[in-house]
């Protein structure tokens, strides 16, 4: 007879996970408060009033509210002055909105491999790729684990280089007990539906220098000199990418649970980190003592066919979701192998077939994922995680072909 709930047998669970967003009715209260001022827009209290204490809660000095989080890289990429033919140094491995962004502005993006096993820019490269043409260094947390950012700041100083960190996926992500966003010259946030603070759409980019603040400003609102402007016009050229009173007042709601939420994902990931690096055949994540919080966007791992008696990363997920785990990989191309950088709608063609990352192409092949609302589950509901892989470990005979 058998074990596994992929060949009949009795799953680990069948009840549903957490799921997002979460629903609280001092959401819908805040709705109601913007509804009845009749300010849903520009000339608002609540976009001001949520950038300060979102720049705030990350530890940057201030913040600019947008559409997007495409929109904030696009709009931080910009105001650090990047132009046409500029290069922008950044990671294979992320969303395409990262890299899109970069095209946006005509700039080109340029690939430097993850360290090995980390999902992250490898920092120890990038010294290399830098030419006269790099004017950003452009790094994803990806699934809110932070970057090397002492080694980012020290580039950044040493050759003169913006850093705009990417935390579309790091909200309360911290490096050394500081907020993530807050160590670059922009951290750059999105607020669309899946992320760990979501308003349906939206972003943030902060920063802490004011001069590049009043640029960002200028930039987001159509050139106009932000309330507090202390320069005179910075930037007169900009467009309409301003964020609405109605997602401002559900992110401030939101933002009260924030904390608590954080510490939780966190706490879950670093409880399965310890499990999972228990499994031979699934190899945890390294985690830098510095990034003394993750924004667990997700959960990763890394699966070992070769250390699980050879089967594939398919059937492993495969048998994990029959036992009623939603487990799944994140970005299986590298990003370097985008069809859009051929011929796309901003009139760039960029060949990159010359370009290898050996630990993404590695990473794509080999990850696991669980997204961020697993992560908001119960102590048992981390338990069930664990106890179907060592389930399918241990009946993994039955998963092998004849
Ligand atoms: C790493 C990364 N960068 C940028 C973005 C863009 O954010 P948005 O979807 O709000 O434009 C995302 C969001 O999906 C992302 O995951």
């Amino acid at each position: 007879m058998s074990t596994l709930a992929i060949n009949g047998g009795e799953p680990i669970r069948t009840k549903s996970f957490p799921t997002w967003p979460t629903l609280d009715p001092a959401d819908i209260e805040a709705f109601e408060n913007i509804y009845n001022s009749r300010r849903w827009g520009v000339g608002g209290t609540k976009v001001p009033e949520f950038a300060q204490q979102f720049a705030e809660f990350q530890g940057a000095n201030f913040g600019v509210c947008v559409n997007s989080g495409t929109t904030a890289l696009y709009i931080a990429l910009k105001a650090a002055g990047v132009c046409p033919g500029d290069e922008v140094i950044t990671t294979p491995y992320t969303f395409q909105a990262t890299v899109v962004a970069i095209l946006m502005t005509h700039a080109v993006p340029v690939f430097v491999d993850t360290a090995p096993d980390s999902f992250l820019i490898d920092v120890s490269k990038i010294e290399d790729a830098i030419t006269e043409k790099t004017k950003a260094i452009l790094p994803v947390h990806i699934a809110g684990y932070p970057s090397d950012l002492d080694t980012l700041v020290e580039i950044s100083n040493k050759h003169n280089i913006k850093i705009i960190e990417d935390c579309a996926q790091a909200h309360g992500g911290e490096w050394r007990g500081k907020g993530v966003g807050s160590w670059g010259h922009f951290g750059c946030f999105s607020f669309q539906s899946s992320k760990n603070l979501c308003a349906g759409e939206g972003g943030i980019i902060l920063m802490n220098d004011r001069e590049l603040y009043e640029r960002t400003w200028a930039l987001h609102n159509c050139g106009r000199t932000p309330p507090d402007a202390e320069f005179d016009n910075i930037e007169p050229f900009g467009a309409n990418f301003r964020m609405t009173e109605w997602q401002a007042a559900l992110l401030l709601s939101r933002l009260t649970r924030l904390e608590e939420e954080t510490n939780l994902r966190h706490m879950n990931m670093r409880w399965l980190d310890g499990w999972f690096g228990e499994i031979p055949g699934i190899k945890v994540t390294p985690i830098d003592p510095r990034a003394t919080r993750c924004g667990s966007h997700g959960y990763k791992a890394l699966f070992n066919s070769e250390e699980f008696e050879g089967i594939s990363r398919k059937v492993f997920l495969d048998a994990m979701r029959a036992e009623g785990i939603p487990i799944g990989y994140w970005y299986t191309t590298p990003m370097y192998r985008s069809s859009f950088l051929k011929s796309n709608l901003f009139g760039q063609d960029l060949d990159y077939s010359d370009v290898h990352c050996p630990e993404t192409e590695k990473i794509c092949q080999s990850g696991l994922a669980l997204s961020q609302n697993v992560l908001m589950g119960s102590e048992e509901d981390m338990e069930d995680i664990i106890k179907a892989a060592i389930k399918i470990r241990r009946n993994v005979g039955e998963l092998l072909s004849e």
